[in-house]
């Protein structure tokens, strides 16, 4: 009988691959998941972080870097935010000079954060199933920032990636870079990582006479296990944003990149109330995006929430984005009485990132701070906070991570203003 399952799950999975989104077999049989013992030490563990973006600059918070910084930034004339002094005249040379200063920042925080997740990833008694990056590899998708994405990342880390392309791979450089090189060559070594990954990604290529023509939004879903395979999870990638669109042409080669709205809603309605977590991954969602996602998630959860209920279970879905550079933090939203965690993952020019933590009751997700090794005595990891993610809601809740050198300033500057507040009451009584 039991060998007769395991040639079901066998075709099943199967079954999977010739698809493209997931199929109801698998769901049936990782319903009841959560529920199969598992050894009380087992743990599902994901890192997640944003905005490798070579090459940006850091953070003005990011102090380490702006240190790495500081001499060349004088030496051009140019402030923490490597903008030009006020009155400097900018000539070629100090524009050069700018150009530099940006690569000097962008790869100190790179190796800083490759560094603390390398220390991270082998103190680690069960190693994490992936490092999610969600999108922004490079800042404008020029074949040598890819170059150096794959120097530094992609081609050898300890652990798998699943990646995600930002608008600064694919949306800000459209008809701005000749013949739209820079897109295509995101988008085309991105269709080329889905393939050799296996991924079952939302992408057509079709031939049309002699032209290439790519069709859908490249949204994929994949599940994600614990070593023991015994806790797991579905990571939907959803790249740049939840209504993000866009056709172009490079040469021989025309992109129809469709927005992953449809995609997600198929699958949501494909896991409907599956017992694993579903992490919801994308570059960007400030704004409207927020507010699409927030509208499927809440048409989701007053679907599924009756059978979820009847299972004694607690719906666990969540969505994990970066872009906002210096942002990273936790907003807990209630939608239909539960918890979903909206979270800025962290970024490198911050350097910070996030560690996904699951186990057979608890769900976790716990900030990090990425730092130099030299300038704080071997100490490479600042350990923030740690936030349970599911569970019942009463009200709304923002968790920020902070570090040590953040809290410092917000405390000065805190500190100021209530002096400066003081002062001005004072004066105000003499007047
Ligand atoms: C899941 O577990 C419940 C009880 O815990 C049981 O009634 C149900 O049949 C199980 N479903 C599957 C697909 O095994
Ligand atoms: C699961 O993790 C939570 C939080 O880290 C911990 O308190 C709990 O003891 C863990 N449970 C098991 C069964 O390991
Ligand atoms: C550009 O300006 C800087 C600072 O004013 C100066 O030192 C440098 O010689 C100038 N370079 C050129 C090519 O004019
Ligand atoms: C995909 O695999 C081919 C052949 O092994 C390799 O040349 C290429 O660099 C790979 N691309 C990615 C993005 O992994
Ligand atoms: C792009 O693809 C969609 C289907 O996903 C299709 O309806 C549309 O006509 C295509 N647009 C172009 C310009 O090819
Ligand atoms: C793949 O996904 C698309 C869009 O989500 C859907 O229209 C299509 O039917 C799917 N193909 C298969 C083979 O399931």
């Amino acid at each position: 009988m039991w060998l007769f399952s395991l040639l079901l799950l066998f075709f099943s999975n199967y079954v999977r691959c010739q698809d493209n989104t997931t199929s109801t077999d698998e769901l049936q049989e990782g319903l009841n998941i959560s529920t199969i013992s598992s050894s009380p030490k087992d743990v599902l563990t994901l890192l997640l972080m944003g905005d490798t973006q070579f090459h940006f600059p850091c953070e003005e918070d990011n102090v380490q870097c702006k240190m790495v910084s500081k001499r060349p930034r004088s030496r051009f004339f140019l402030n923490s935010r490597l903008e030009f002094i006020y009155g400097v005249e900018v000539n070629e040379t100090l524009r050069q000079g700018r150009d530099s200063c940006t690569k000097i920042e962008s790869r100190f925080a790179n190796r800083v954060q490759r560094q603390a997740l390398d220390a991270l990833i082998s103190s680690l008694d069960y190693k994490p199933a992936a490092l999610v990056i969600n999108g922004d590899l490079t800042d404008f998708g020029h074949l040598h920032q890819l170059h150096e994405f794959r120097q530094v990342w992609y081609n050898n880390f300890p652990i798998p990636f699943i990646l995600g392309l930002g608008n600064h791979d694919y949306q800000n450089n459209i008809d701005d870079c000749a013949l739209n090189f820079c897109a295509h060559t995101m988008l085309s070594w991105y269709a080329d990582y889905v393939k050799n990954m296996s991924l079952i990604a939302d992408i057509q290529r079709k031939t049309v006479k002699f032209d290439v023509e790519f069709t859908g939004s490249l949204a994929y879903t994949e599940r994600v296990c614990s070593g023991s395979g015994k806790l797991c999870a579905y990571i939907i990638q959803l790249n740049n944003a939840i209504d993000y669109n866009v056709q172009f042409s490079s040469l021989f080669v025309k992109w129809n990149i469709s927005s992953p709205m449809k995609y997600l809603h198929n699958e949501l309605n494909l896991l409907g109330s599956t017992s694993l977590p579903i992490l919801l991954n994308m570059h960007q969602c400030e704004s409207m995006h927020i507010h699409k996602i927030r509208m499927m998630l809440k048409r989701w959860m007053s679907n599924v929430k009756t059978i979820f209920e009847s299972n004694q279970r607690v719906p666990k879905i969540g969505a994990f984005y970066a872009h906002m550079h210096q942002r990273h933090e936790v907003s807990l939203e209630c939608i239909e009485g539960y918890k979903v965690p909206f979270v800025y993952i962290g970024s490198v020019p911050n350097n910070r990132f996030s560690k996904f933590d699951m186990n057979s009751t608890t769900a976790t997700i716990t900030g990090y701070k990425a730092r130099d090794s030299l300038m704080h005595n071997g100490e490479i990891l600042e350990e923030l906070e740690t936030v349970e993610l599911w569970g019942p809601c009463t009200r709304n809740e923002i968790i920020r991570f902070e570090d040590h050198s953040t809290r410092k300033r917000r405390n000065f500057i805190r500190k100021t203003r209530n002096q400066m507040d003081k002062t001005a009451n004072s004066e105000s009584e003499f007047l």
